[in-house]
């Protein structure tokens, strides 16, 4: 493997590399989807000890790829090595949610290993670091990731919402008969779960104002319920959750933050909240967000439709339910 520009490479640590997701994610990394067609990359890949033999394979795919970005790839099962001076950690590993199953089941289960993570990234990595939560309960997860890494700046915390914001683009682009590219401004608010709220009414499709192509009765019985309900829709076609469409969304996420949002349209991206729109502070919620030059800030203010506000009302109350679940089971200090 050998890189063949003059950056100096990026590295990025990714969790859960024997999964679905990252069997699609570490690829796109390789290729330069994420950071761009100048940017070498060494990957840093951290798995369970009893995956490390799968990763081994997943190896050994990247290296015969040969992508000409890819400056190394190291695999380990402890966190403080996988996280040593990482740029970006993409914390993917998590046990998946299973047919029946809802998000606030997996807390528990996955709660540890992000408090574990989160204290590995404190003590380890870059001081350039951005943390990317995709494992589910994604928003909850990374507020225990933060809250376990006080001395990292919060706005350095996120949680993956893009998967429901591309979601929300592509079913407007299907029934304005549309191209996705020609959607600008959706939002997707709240908590990555069947309480979060897409909201097209200050989406633009081809210039136009959504809300004068589409019926509000279309956007309350089919949008928002198709985009809610979609993971549980692909877990059961598929029998396991989104993966190559999660992996995607993982990448346009980090490319976002890392190299910025278009001019004139913004992005979604749950992130730890400083009191905008009337989300607590320091819950973790998805916003409509713009990026430059690494930096995110929550578009301001937008005008909240009555039926946005009122399941945005809700989607944050879910959220503090799975704060004070994870903070009785010591998951916050
Ligand atoms: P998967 O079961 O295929 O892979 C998860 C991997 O994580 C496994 O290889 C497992 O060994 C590993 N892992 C478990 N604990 C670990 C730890 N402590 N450290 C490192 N690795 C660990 O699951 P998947 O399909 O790749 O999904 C991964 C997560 O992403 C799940 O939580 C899933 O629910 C979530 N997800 C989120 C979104 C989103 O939009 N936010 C979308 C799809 C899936
Ligand atoms: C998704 O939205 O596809 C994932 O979060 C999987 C799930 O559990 O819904």
């Amino acid at each position: 493997m050998s890189a063949s520009t003059a950056n100096p490479p990026v590295t990025v640590a990714v969790s859960g590399g024997a999964g679905q997701i990252a069997y699609q994610l570490l690829f796109r990394i390789a290729a330069g989807d994420m950071l761009g067609p100048d940017q070498p990359v060494r990957l840093r890949i951290l798995e369970i000890p009893d995956a490390l033999p799968a990763l081994e394979g997943v190896v050994m795919e990247l290296q015969d790829a040969a992508f000409p970005l890819l400056a190394s790839v190291d695999t380990t099962a402890d966190a403080p090595v996988a996280f040593e001076g990482a740029d970006h950690a993409l914390l993917v590993g998590a046990r998946p949610r299973g047919k029946g199953m809802e998000r606030s089941d997996l807390l528990a289960a996955n709660g540890a290993i992000f408090q574990a993570q989160g204290r590995a990234i404190q003590a380890r990595a870059s001081d350039r670091i951005r943390i990317t939560v995709t494992g589910n309960p994604a928003n909850t997860n990374a507020l225990i990731a933060a809250a376990a890494a006080p001395d990292i700046p919060r706005e350095r915390f996120s949680a993956l919402t893009r998967l429901d914001h591309n979601r929300a683009v592509a079913q407007l682009a299907a029934k304005t008969r549309a191209a996705v590219g020609d959607i600008r401004r959706m939002i997707v608010w709240g908590n990555h779960s069947t309480t979060q709220v897409p909201d097209l009414t200050h989406a633009l499709v081809a210039g136009e104002p959504a809300t004068e192509l589409v019926e509000r009765g279309w956007v309350r019985d089919e949008f928002v319920p198709t985009v809610a309900n979609r993971g549980a829709a692909v877990i059961a076609a598929r029998g396991a959750s989104s993966a190559a469409s999660a992996a995607s969304a993982t990448v346009d996420h980090v490319r976002s933050w890392a190299l910025g949002t278009p001019e004139g349209d913004w992005t979604s991206m749950s992130v730890v909240s400083r009191g905008d729109y009337g989300v607590p502070e320091g819950l973790v919620s998805s916003f409509p967000v713009t990026a430059v030059g690494g930096d995110w800030s929550v578009v301001e203010g937008l005008e909240l439709d009555a039926d946005v506000a009122a399941q945005l009302r809700a989607s944050v109350a879910e959220l503090e339910e799975e704060r004070d679940q994870v903070r009785a089971l010591g998951l916050l200090g």
